[in-house]
């Protein structure tokens, strides 16, 4: 029998290439997106039913995971992929802003996990994918806020692996490194926050920040290729995969450098890396 995804943020990036793969390996799809008005790919494909979602409404959740349920019948896997970025330091952005981000990126998540979950225990057989981010195994410096969000994601999955395996319910999390999709342009910045000290010194680090991320970048010669995310997702839906997974060249960098040296040697070698030295 055909399987069904639901998949969060189709509108783009890895979502929109995440429906694509699970489309053509056969499944059915959920392709839920903010403004499905505007989309033009993902409706001319066979089996892919693009509906609005909006991960911050009750609402609007509700009614996309209802309408895909009336169209397929049932949903095997969930990938909560929604979500954006921001750098900034703490201070510079507003509550509002900070609220936001968490709106989004954790409850969001919470709120339609909590809106699938019951359907899958009822067929005691389900995937939940929660695409969170090397931000949220590590700290780095204007990345306080959406480092806490991907964080607290790694967290939810961990606990909600084990709460729901006696349901025969998988959960795990991938974090993506760096990959070229709409996230830098859609993340929501705010060097203008915080007083002249703050603003002076976001400006500056940032900058720094940049020049470094730009020559690591041309030093590897690699173009990060988003697919490679979206063929992750597919792997942790359908293969044995465990609970936390990573995925891109930097990410395994990264990783590799967390888990050969003590936690606080990492943090200073970081700091030396990106932190500008007067
Ligand atoms: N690209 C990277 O380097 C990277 C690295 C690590 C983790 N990630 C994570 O990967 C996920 C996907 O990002 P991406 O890189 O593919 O960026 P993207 O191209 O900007 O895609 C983000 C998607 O999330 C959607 N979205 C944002 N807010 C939403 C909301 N309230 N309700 C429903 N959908 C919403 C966007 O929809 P709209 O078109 O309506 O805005 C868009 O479809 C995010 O969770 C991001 O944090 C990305």
């Amino acid at each position: 029998m055909e399987k069904t995804v639901l998949i969060t943020g189709c509108s783009s990036g890895f979502g929109k290439l995440a429906a694509k793969k699970f489309q053509s390996e056969g499944w059915n799809v959920i392709a839920t997106m903010r403004s499905p008005e505007k989309e033009t790919e993902l409706n001319k494909l066979d089996n892919i039913f693009v509906t609005a979602l909006d991960v911050t409404s009750n609402e609007s959740v509700k009614k996309a995971v209802s309408d895909g349920l009336d169209k397929f019948g049932k949903i095997d896997a969930l990938v909560n992929n929604a979500g954006y970025g921001g750098h900034s330091f703490l201070e510079q952005f507003t509550e509002e802003q900070i609220y936001a981000m968490f709106e989004t990126n954790v409850f969001g998540v919470m709120r339609v996990c909590r809106e699938v979950l019951p359907h899958m225990r009822k067929q005691k057989s389900g995937s939940v994918i929660n695409i969170t981010s090397m931000a949220g195994y590590m700290g780095l410096t204007l990345t306080s806020t959406y480092s806490a969000t991907k964080w607290a994601v790694e967290g939810l999955t961990e606990s909600m692996a084990m709460e729901y395996k006696p349901f025969g319910i998988n959960v795990k999390a991938i974090a993506p490194g760096a990959f070229g999709t709409n996230f830098v342009a859609s993340s929501d910045n705010n060097f203008e926050g915080g007083d002249d000290e703050i603003q002076t010194a976001s400006a500056k680090i940032g900058a720094h920040f940049m020049t470094v991320v730009q020559q690591m970048q041309e030093q590897s010669g690699q173009v990060a290729d988003p697919q490679e995310v979206a063929d992750k997702i597919y792997e942790c839906v359908t293969e044995d995969m465990p609970v936390h997974n990573i995925v891109g060249a930097d990410a395994e960098m990264l990783k590799g450098m967390i888990d050969s040296m003590p936690r606080q040697q990492f943090i200073d070698t970081l700091d030396e890396m990106l932190l500008p030295k007067d």
